[in-house]
């Protein structure tokens, strides 16, 4: 089997036939199943077991949400935002997955600290692989739904809180690419009837975890700002600016506290 094989289930088989190859490690048999499993819809990076994030490589699985090129805007704004590279701030990562936010971000604060938090303890696994080869001393995993009462009790407060949760509406799960819907986890997909649902469900506490002058980063699907804004705005942030991914859609919401 070769790059050929491929040409009918990706845009892009020569790369993709790269990475499987690589993987397989000089065992064509092994090469086979994998390019037989990307035939079948299965993305690269879970086959492999990795994905490349802003400047990392980490490890992925089924039951983490594969890091998206898109998500990498929620770096950029906050490197915008807090020019200080030395700076001592404290990170926020809520809904962590494999970590890649958190860990993308202390890769550019060398003295930055901070917590991922995730209700999969299957994705923490990963997560702490990840954290593991790239912030061992400076990140800190936490399994924990924001669901649950006084969940920011015993994490103090934070400069910074990057979140991108689930905002896909549950009626267009069934539409999304076979690589999304069949092989990411729907709990990292699944926003609720409207794809708000947790936005509305984390703006009742997330000031909890914020620092007076602190910001919360929002990843959006495409279309949500409006939405998203209104929901922040009841309960008293206000929307400090907007950012854009490489799609020119707007992907990421930065709010501050009410009046500060
Ligand atoms: C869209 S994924 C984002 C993963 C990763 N931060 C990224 O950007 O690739 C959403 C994550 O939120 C987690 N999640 C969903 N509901 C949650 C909840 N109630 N409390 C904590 N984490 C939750 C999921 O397990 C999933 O890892």
């Amino acid at each position: 089997m070769d790059s050929s094989d491929l040409k009918d289930c990706t845009e892009t088989p020569d790369l993709d036939f790269k990475w499987l190859k690589q993987a397989a490690n000089g065992d064509a048999a092994l090469l086979d199943k994998y390019i037989v499993r990307r035939q079948k819809g299965e993305p690269v990076a879970k086959i492999i077991g990795q994905k490349g994030f802003w400047k990392l490589d980490l490890k992925v699985s089924k039951d983490t949400l594969d890091p998206r090129p898109d998500s990498e805007t929620i770096i950029e704004a906050v490197l915008k935002n807090f020019p200080d590279k030395n700076a001592p701030i404290r990170i926020l990562d809520l809904g962590t997955g494999s970590g890649c936010l958190l860990l993308a971000l202390l890769d550019e604060y060398k003295s930055a600290t901070g917590i991922g938090m995730d209700a999969s303890a299957a994705a923490l696994r990963i997560a702490e692989q990840n954290v593991k080869r790239y912030a061992p001393k400076r990140a800190k995993l936490i399994c924990r739904s924001w669901n649950e009462d006084s969940w920011w009790n015993d994490l103090g407060g934070f400069d910074v809180v990057v979140c991108n949760p689930p905002y896909i509406p549950t009626d267009e799960i069934e539409n999304l690419d076979i690589d999304v819907k069949n092989y990411d986890p729907l709990d990292a997909l699944d926003g609720g009837s409207d794809g708000l649902e947790e936005y509305r469900t984390l703006s009742n506490s997330i000031g909890q975890v914020l620092k007076q002058h602190g910001l919360i980063f929002f990843e959006i699907g495409q279309g949500q700002e409006k939405d998203v804004t209104v929901i922040m705005k009841k309960k008293k942030f206000t929307l400090f600016d907007s950012y854009y991914d490489l799609g020119h859609i707007l992907r990421v919401l930065a709010f501050k506290i009410e009046n500060v």
